[in-house]
């Protein structure tokens, strides 16, 4: 079968590559996927660039969410058949409730996506709604999940909150697509006054663009009339928070999730303490989130945001795109 590889100690984009690899036998519990469509995330790209905090210990499949159709099953396997539509759970073993103490995620250290068939224990499956497209489903298992649980863990977000979403990449237009269905209104910030306009359109109340307001909390303060936010979708990390900090508001909480912004700053916890709010790490999720999500998504007729949809064959094409910023949303694979 086709895949693409990316070798021991990458370093750019150019260090991906295709290769062959024989055919997946599935064992008793295993279930084989013929692969349609993958989608990408800010940590595939930074495996391959070699920016990743794991280092690849053999050349590895890349991406850890994809969509395909279900080819064969074991003798064993009860949830799944033939012909059933299924994306992957980024972590393999983590069902439901406490994380899991070891690292068990497609694209490294397990082999991901980016291959003519995936074969994996049915436990690691996800069935998809018939609403969505191989492309669409493709883009929920690591970027929707996150999402999902930045606005849902903790203090759920509730009608009449106000969420504040960093950036517009994956993560951030799912939280604004679902904190739009939760009833709440949503701030973005964006590098870009165009990309505003087009968080905008899919429901965002307000944009600040954080490069003509480099004091951007100050902005956000100001459209919340000096309350702050209930909800700080924070991707930016380290180099954000100081400011998220200054503008969520009394009893809010900031789900800290991403990099974007750099591993230096200045956040102080303490600017917390006397709002009573919180702080969050998110680690993806469990397959009990993404299927929550699922629902979430079915319920509201959510469509994920796709920038672009790029034949598999232009892979590395996909990844320049996700290495220039110049995308909303998601880029998809089609298979
Ligand atoms: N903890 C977890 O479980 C988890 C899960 C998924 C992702 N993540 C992390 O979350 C972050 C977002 O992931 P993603 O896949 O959504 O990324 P992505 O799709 O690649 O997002 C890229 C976008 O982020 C925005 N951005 C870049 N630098 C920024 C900055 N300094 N401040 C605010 N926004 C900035 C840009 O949007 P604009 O041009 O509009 O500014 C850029 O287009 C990444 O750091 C990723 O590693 C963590």
């Amino acid at each position: 079968m086709k895949v693409y590889e990316i070798p021991v100690a990458p370093k750019r984009i150019e260090d991906l590559r295709r290769a062959e690899r024989g055919e997946p036998n599935p064992g008793p519990y295993d279930v084989l996927v013929r692969m349609r469509a993958a989608a990408l995330n800010y940590r595939d790209h930074a495996i391959l660039t070699g920016n990743y905090s794991y280092s690849l210990k053999r050349p590895t499949i890349p991406c850890s969410d994809g969509a395909g159709e279900v080819v064969s099953v074991g003798s064993a396997v009860t949830r799944f058949k033939p012909g059933d539509r299924v994306i992957p759970t980024f972590f393999q073993i983590w069902i439901d409730g406490t994380p899991p103490k070891s690292r068990s995620v497609l694209g490294a250290p397990l082999d991901g996506t980016l291959a003519e068939f995936v074969c994996l224990d049915e436990d690691g499956w996800v069935a998809v709604p018939p609403s969505l497209s191989f492309e669409e489903a493709a883009t929920l298992p690591c970027a929707g999940t996150t999402a999902w649980n930045g606005l849902m863990r903790g203090n759920p977000v509730k009608p009449g909150d106000t969420v504040l979403c960093l950036g517009t990449g994956g993560v951030s237009m799912f939280a604004l697509e679902l904190a739009c269905a939760a009833g709440a209104r949503v701030i973005v910030t964006s590098s870009s006054d165009e990309k505003i306009e087009r968080a905008r359109k899919l429901g965002a109340s307000d944009g600040v663009n954080y490069r003509s307001h480099p004091d951007w909390e100050k902005e956000v303060l100001r459209l919340t009339d000096g309350r702050g936010v209930d909800c700080v979708i924070e991707n930016g990390g380290i180099g954000t928070l100081a400011r998220s900090f200054q503008c969520v508001g009394w009893g809010g909480k900031v789900s800290l999730i991403g990099v974007l912004a750099g591993r230096e700053g200045n956040a102080n916890p303490h600017d917390l303490m006397f709002k009573s709010a919180s702080i969050h790490g998110i680690g993806v999720g469990s397959r009990g989130s993404l299927e929550q999500l699922i629902q979430a998504i079915e319920v509201n007729r959510i469509k994920p945001v796709i920038d672009r949809v790029i034949p598999f064959d232009q892979a590395a094409e996909a990844f320049a795109l996700q290495a220039s910023g110049n995308f909303l949303g998601k880029i998809a694979l089609k298979f």
